[in-house]
């Protein structure tokens, strides 16, 4: 199916399937692809059709649902199916916790429900409503998140932004890029800077896009740019999402993020992280533990539609980098502002819970 409109949501669930929005093709086509099968999912999330941790893990939770609804002989085989299923799909993509905490959280549902002594078929519809709870909690938990940022932001400021942590990466208003919307709703001004972030360019591709539909000041940069435009005193905060942030508060985030903070400490500017609680992950203790990915040399050879490099150069292609403790001002979860130290503060926040 092929749309033109402008209200994009990244995974619908349609009756029986995935409507997917296929995020590798924009901004220039907004096409939405069905899937019908776990491995459809699995595919999809791999190759980037729907990336962005809170996406990822939502589609990843219809995929187990796609899976075992095919299952008819008994609630037993039933829930083997789900484990099957959610044990292949986490071998999708290693970093973002949050596809884990998703399918984990399928997992204990299921268990719960063929328990119950349900029919199989009422199973499979309450499975079905556990992967929809998944996607439309992370709405309300992104607009929470949202609030929260805002009380860090003023009028005027310049922020910068690095990725895609926006609607296309969630289910609706993003973790980091909440605020910039919030902040409209109010008639509070903004100026987003967005990194264009090589070697995929979500910031290019996706940010740029769609806080520009959205009527938000964003101006487009490239990722050696940064520096600069902060030595001109343009930037008062950085704000960005993270994959997965280590009991020590250390942040794996897209490819970059650890020079941003950098830079950010160099000229006392504040670097924000937002997230949802489901993306800290309290079992990795630092961030030398976090899996990084490696994606395929041609992101970086072919990724501008052709090629920039010599036929057969090495290359080195992490999707992912560690940004230390240190580097870190806060963490913006829904459950509000996260200061140092984050090894008690982090853990304080879940035993509240
Ligand atoms: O490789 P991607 O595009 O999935 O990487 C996405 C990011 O790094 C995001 O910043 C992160 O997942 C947070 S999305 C709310």
């Amino acid at each position: 199916m092929t749309t033109t409109n402008s209200a994009l949501q990244s995974v619908i669930w349609s009756s029986d399937h995935i409507e997917l929005l296929d995020q590798r093709l924009l901004p220039e086509e907004i096409v939405y692809i069905p899937l019908t099968t776990p491995e459809d999912a699995w595919e999809a999330i791999r190759h980037l059709k729907v990336r962005g941790a809170p996406a990822i893990g939502i589609t990843a939770a219809y995929g187990v649902v796609l899976g075992s609804r095919e299952s008819n002989t008994s609630v037993d085989a039933w829930l083997s199916d789900v484990n099957k299923h959610a044990e292949y799909l986490a071998t999708s993509r290693p970093t973002a916790v949050n596809l884990f905490w998703a399918l984990d959280r399928m997992k204990a549902a299921a268990d719960k429900l063929a328990a119950s002594g349900d029919s199989l078929e009422a199973c499979k519809e309450k499975l079905l409503q556990e992967a929809i709870s998944i996607q439309s909690e992370d709405e309300e938990t992104n607009r929470l998140i949202g609030e929260h940022a805002l009380e860090l932001f003023k009028d005027g400021m310049g922020v910068l932004t690095h990725c895609n942590a926006g609607g296309l990466a969630t289910s609706k208003y993003g973790t980091a890029l909440a605020p910039f919307y919030l902040a409209q709703e109010q008639g509070m001004s903004l100026r987003v800077f967005a990194d264009e972030t090589r070697p995929v360019l979500q910031g290019a591709r996706l940010t740029a896009f769609e806080l520009q539909q959205a009527g938000v000041d964003v101006t487009l940069i490239c990722d050696n740019m940064a520096g600069m435009v902060m030595s001109k005193g343009w930037i008062d905060a950085v704000i960005v999402g993270t994959d997965r942030v280590a009991a020590n508060g250390d942040v794996a985030n897209k490819i970059g993020t650890y020079s941003v903070a950098v830079l950010a400490k160099a000229h006392g500017i504040p670097f924000y992280v937002a997230c949802p609680m489901s993306t800290i992950d309290l079992n990795t203790p630092t961030g030398s533990d976090i899996p990084i990915e490696e994606r395929p040399a041609e992101e970086i050879t072919e990724g501008l539609g052709k090629r920039t490099a010599p036929q057969g150069v090495k290359v080195f292609n992490p999707a992912f980098d560690v940004t230390p403790n240190e580097y870190v001002t806060a963490i913006i979860t829904e459950k509000g502002i996260i200061k140092p130290p984050y090894n008690v503060n982090l853990k304080k926040l879940f035993e509240t819970l």
